[in-house]
Order: C-alpha cells, then structure tokens, then sequence
C-alpha cells in the first residue's frame, strides 16, 4: 500500500488501524477496544489493557535472542569516552536500578524528576521508573534552578535522580548545586536524591537525603515489570506555554508504545537491529521518542550523543559518529545543520567518511529553511525529510514516510499528514479554508494514540489552551496552510512561543523575569530571525519614571537575570530600552508588528494602533542593534 491508500484505511477504520498497530505490543493484558471516547473531550487508548514500557523497550527483546546485540552506543566528544550496552547489560542495569528504587519506596503512580547530560544512565533511569510504574519527569539540564523548581512544585516527585555535572564546550556544569538551590527554592521537597558521581566534578552529598548511584544499585535487587493501564501516565514533559508556568504533557503509556512503534518503520524506515540516531537531548521530546523510547521498543540500536555539530572537536563530528556506527538513518534540528554549513560550506568533512550507510536524514524542531535542506541534499545524497511535531503529540504529525512509500519533496513543506491526524486549516471564526490560504492549523479529535492526554493535575488548563478555541479541535499554535496536493506549510506561531536553536521557549516567561528588575516598568519580548538559531528572544524595556541609571547597566542585568532565572539555554543575550511599546488602543502589545519590523518582512499598519510614532521609534531602536534594515 502506498500512502494514499494507507492513510485511508486510517480514515475508514481508525479503530481496527489502531487496534491492528497495537499487535506490535506485548500487553500482559490486551485491550478489547483501542479508544475509550465515553467521556470527550478526553479521549483515552487503549483504557483497558495493560502493559509495561520497559518490558517493551527491553525484556521482550532478551527473551527473543536480541540480548547481545547493541542497545545504547554512548559517543562523548566533549569527554572522550565511548560505551556499548547490549539489551542484556540494559536489562541489568535498569532492572536493578528499579530496584534501588522500589527499596527506597518509589511505587507506581510516584513521579520521579531526573535532570540528567547526556549520559546512559539518563536512559537508564527513565526505563527504571517505567519498569516500577513510577511517572518520570526529565527537566533539560540548559534550565537553571527556578526552572527545575517550577517543575518539582508541579510534579511534586517523591525523588530526583541527577548526575553531579553536565558538561557544555569549555566549561563543566555543576548540577548539584542547581539541584540544591532548586530544592531549596520549591515548596514540595523531594525524600530523597540519587546521584550519578561523574569524576569531571564530583557532588557533595547531603547525609541522609543524596544517594550515590552506584551504591543503590549495587546493593539492590532486581526489580519485575509492574503492569500499566494503557491510559496511565509514562511519563510528565514540561514544555513552553505562553506564561512562566510550563506545561506538563502527560504522555499515556499504552498509545505511546504503539504509536512510535508504528513509526520506526513507516516513517524513518529502520528494521530491528539497525543503528537510528537522534542528535537530541533526553530532555526534549525527540530525546524521549527517539533516543530512548522508539528506537528501543523497536530492537533498534540507539546513539546517545554526548557533543555539539561542531568544536567537538570540529564540524565533521555527526559524519564521524554516522560512519562509525552505521547509522542508517538520523535525526535533528536544522540548526545543527546551519552550524556545520557554517563552518564547512563546502562539505569537506563529509567527504572524509564513509557515509554509505546512511539512508535518510530527518529534522524537526523548528521550520527547515529551504537552503538547508538543499545543501543537506547535496552534502549527503539521501532523502531529507523535514516533518513536523510537537512536545504534545510526541512523534511526527506530517512526514514523508519513508517506510511506506518516499512522497516527492516540496521544499518549505513537511509533506503530509500522517495517520491518525485530521489536520484542518481554519479561519478565525473556526470554518475550514481552502487549499493555499493561510489559518491556523487544527487537528480534529480525537488526537491519535500517543499525544498528550491532558496536562498535569491541570486538565482545565489542557481544555482552555488546546480545545476551546475551536470545539471538535485540537489547536496546535502552529499557523500555516494546506495546498492542492495536499501538502503541509507551517509558517508561524500564533502564541508567544518562540524558537531558539531547535529549543521552544516561551517569550512571556522571559516577560515575567525582565518585569521584575525593579527599574522596569513594562517590558515585551519577541522572536527576531537568526541565520544560525532560526530565532533570538530580544527584549525591549520601559524603565521606571526617575530611573535615570546608564542603559547598558540594566540591559547587562536583566540579560543575566534571564540566565539566572530560566537558564543558559534561553540565549537572551539583546535587549534594549524604549520609551514606550507600541499598542492597540486597548492596551495590547503589536509584538507580531515589531517582529515583522526587526526582521524587515512586509507588514501592515494595525486598524487599531493607538500612536504609529512609536513604530518607528521602535525601527530605530532595532536598527542601532543591527536589525530593521
Ligand atoms: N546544559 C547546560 N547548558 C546548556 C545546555 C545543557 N544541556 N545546552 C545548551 N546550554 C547552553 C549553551 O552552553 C549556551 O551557553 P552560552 O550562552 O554560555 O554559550 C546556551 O545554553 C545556548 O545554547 P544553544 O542555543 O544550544 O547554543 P550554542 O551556541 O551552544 O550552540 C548549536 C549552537 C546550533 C550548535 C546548538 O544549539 C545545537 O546543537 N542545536 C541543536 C539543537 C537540538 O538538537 N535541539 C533538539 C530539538 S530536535
Ligand atoms: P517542541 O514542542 O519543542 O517540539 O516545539 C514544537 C513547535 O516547533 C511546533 O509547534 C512548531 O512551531 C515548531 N516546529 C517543530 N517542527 C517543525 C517543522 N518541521 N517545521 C516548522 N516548525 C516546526
């Protein structure tokens, strides 16, 4: 069957496509039906059967013969080191691991936080928490302490696994302390730590309340897979919103498997046993799918790439790692691209390795810009497929699927929708609009197996920032359109959501920290375009009346408040100050106007602007920082 005729039989019979998909799994108890839809706008897969992630992910494929084979290549430039785990050593390694756990209480249903680099043992961890039923939460360890501190009072963990440092080019970063100040900060408190020693810098302990890794699973036992209501929680993922609060996607276990199951094959086209690369973090949702989750439900084998595309140690570093262990097919963000193309536009690295390997090249996080596309294209000579998802749904929404059929390429577009998403362009007042304009993109529910179920302990919030703008829709936040063909074009966000270098922030989070520097007194963040990150959060400060302190002074504050308060990987790094914000007349910020103008795109004067003099006020600003040209 080609796509076409795929994606039909989807739409005929969602519930035997699904039901057929969930053949895939081992269920200890199988579900009768794969959608529960008794009580909507909350669906749920798969209610009735129960099953276990990390058997999926590990002990099924023991017990079938996979035990020697590969499971985890750790690839560490930026330490030097290399470690292959077979699925029998990860069966060890986890299975005791949860049981250090289950010996110091964790039962089903706990959540367990782990802020972890780049390490197997990050792996490691959230397989020992499914293993037990435990719901695991993994913050990015770019998020400094307040950061991690949100989520514990959201998720209110039983306990934290973290590792005693991460290590970013140049520079080894301590994470106890972070993790220290962060439960300081929080009003829940974790009972307990467990700490991964990493001798790059090693963490001092709290007696009584820090464990060391080592110890706790040395002396543990192994512990058994504990079965899962397929509509029960796998995992929290906190992720950008439009306010300082971050969401919890609440990943239900049952349509998690099934759905990146399906995936392996029909859109990156892997068979068991091959080497799947996904240049991620564990603390991003293309980590969780696809560095942990997919690859290993699948019997594939998994890289955890612990480096940057480039200076570790130099720009051939992905080629390097593709060539040695055979990656067959690979995954990131088109950033990663732009920073090689940068320091090598000629592909003079690619050509030192052996790349016959390598069959397809995926990205995603961001939109991929046509020259990059084309210069991958060149460089490697296989398939580019850009495709589009979010941290909500968990795997690609619209794709090329590979496995099923290779559609031709449109650049500018993620090709189409994949099975399971009716995706729908719709005007403001929610009707559907024709091929070739421009709406915001909804999906109609339910959302396939596998997207988020509701957002934790907060399913009002779920409600309102994803189904009431439209009834009968999920709205993704994503504007764009659909053409003839039937072909995706993501454009836009129509939230405050921003995207930096593949990482999704949320501009009115920075809003929040730069208000509270005591000399300002109205401040606005937006997205400006950069060649390398796609975009850069820039600020702009109206400084309280009688302030009259050097502005470089204030601009150099709030950059390291923003730091000290979101973390390194917010890289807000420009702010300048204006006299005032340019706003409709009832008081909203144009921050989508002052975008188009710090980016030179085409924009027209808003109907209900209050005073166009700021505009340009605002364009002279911009140009002294070197945009608006
Ligand atoms: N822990 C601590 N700090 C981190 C971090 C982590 N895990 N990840 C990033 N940071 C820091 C960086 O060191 C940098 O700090 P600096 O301001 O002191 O330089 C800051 O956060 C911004 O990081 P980043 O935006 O990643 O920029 P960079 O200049 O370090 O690297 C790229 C640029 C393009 C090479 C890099 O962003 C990259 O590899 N992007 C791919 C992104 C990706 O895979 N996204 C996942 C979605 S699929
Ligand atoms: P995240 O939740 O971090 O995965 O970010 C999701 C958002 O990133 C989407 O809503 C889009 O705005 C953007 N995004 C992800 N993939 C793509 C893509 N292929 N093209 C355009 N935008 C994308």
């Amino acid at each position: 069957m080609g796509y076409k005729e795929v994606y039909k039989s989807w739409q005929d019979d969602p519930e035997s496509f699904w039901m057929q998909a969930a053949g895939a799994i081992n269920w200890t108890k199988k579900p009768t039906k794969a959608l529960d839809d008794s009580n909507p706008p909350m669906y749920r897969w798969y209610a009735d059967g129960e099953a276990n992630t990390c058997y999926n992910a590990l002990d099924r494929h023991v017990e079938s013969g996979r035990g020697d084979q590969v499971a985890v290549i750790y690839d560490s430039p930026i330490t030097g080191a290399q470690r292959k785990l077979t699925y029998a050593e990860m069966l060890d390694q986890v299975s005791r691991f949860a049981g250090a756990l289950s010996a110091k209480g964790i039962e089903k249903g706990d959540r367990v936080v782990i802020y972890m680099p780049m390490v197997p043992e990050a792996v490691v961890a959230m397989l020992a928490c499914a293993r037990i039923g435990a719901v695991h939460s993994v913050v990015f360890g770019g998020f400094a302490a307040n950061e991690l501190a949100v989520r514990i009072d959201d998720a209110t963990p039983k306990a934290i696994i973290a590792a005693s440092c991460g290590i970013e080019p140049g520079r080894v970063i301590e994470y106890k302390p972070l993790l220290d100040g962060a439960i300081e900060l929080a009003k829940h408190k974790p009972e307990f730590t467990v700490i991964l020693q990493r001798e790059q810098a090693r963490a001092d302990m709290t007696e009584g309340r820090d464990f060391d890794w080592q110890e706790v699973q040395a002396a543990a036992d192994p512990a058994e897979c504990v079965p899962v209501g397929g509509a029960d929680p796998l995992y929290i993922l906190y992720t950008s919103g439009t306010t300082g609060q971050p969401k919890g996607v609440v990943r239900p276990s049952g349509g998690h498997m099934v759905a990146l199951h399906w995936t392996m094959k029909n859109i990156y086209n892997v068979e068991p046993g091959e080497v799947f690369w996904a240049a991620s973090d564990v603390g991003w949702v293309v980590g969780h799918s696809y560095i942990a989750y997919g690859p290993l439900i699948y019997g594939a084998t998994t890289i955890l790439f612990e480096g940057k595309p480039v200076g570790t140690p130099d720009a051939g570093t992905f080629w390097r790692v593709i060539s040695e262990h055979r990656v067959k097919s690979f995954f990131t963000a088109p950033t990663a691209f732009r920073a090689i193309k940068r320091e090598d536009p000629n592909g003079e690295f690619v050509k030192k390795y052996d790349l016959s390997c390598l069959k397809a090249l995926f990205l995603a996080g961001e939109r991929a810009d046509p020259d990059t596309i084309v210069w991958a294209q060149e460089q490697l000579g296989v398939p580019v497929v850009d495709h589009w998802w979010q941290t909500e749904t968990g795997y690609a929404i619209a794709a090329n699927p590979l496995g099923i059929e290779e559609l031709p390429t449109k650049l500018g577009s993620p090709t189409v929708p994949m099975p399971g998403y009716d995706v729908q362009i719709l005007g403001d007042d929610g009707h559907r609009l024709p091929a070739g304009e421009l709406g915001a993109i909804a999906i109609k529910l339910p959302l396939p197996p596998g997207t988020l179920s509701t957002l934790w302990q907060a399913e009002e919030r779920y409600k309102k920032a994803y189904l009431e703008t439209f009834p009968g829709y999920y709205e993704t936040g994503d504007a764009g359109m659909i053409d003839e063909d039937g072909y995706l074009y993501i454009m836009a966000r129509t939230d405050d959501v921003i995207n930096v270098a593949g990482h999704r922030l949320s501009t009115g989070a920075m809003e929040e920290v730069l208000a509270s520097h005591p000399d300002v007194a109205e401040c606005a963040v937006i997205g400006v375009a950069d060649e390398l990150k796609g975009q850069l959060p820039l600020g702009f400060l109206c400084l309280t009346a009688g302030v009259n302190r050097p502005h470089a002074e204030i601009v150099a504050e709030v950059v390291k408040l923003v730091r000290q308060q979101i973390g390194p990987v917010a890289a807000f790094k420009l702010a300048t100050v204006v006299e005032r914000l340019p706003k409709t007349r009832s008081g909203k910020i144009l921050r989508g106007t002052m975008v188009h103008i710090a980016n030179g795109t085409e924009w027209k004067m808003p109907a209900t602007i209050d005073d166009p003099a700021i505009l340009d006020e605002i364009a002279s600003a911009l140009k002294e920082l070197g945009f608006a040209k």
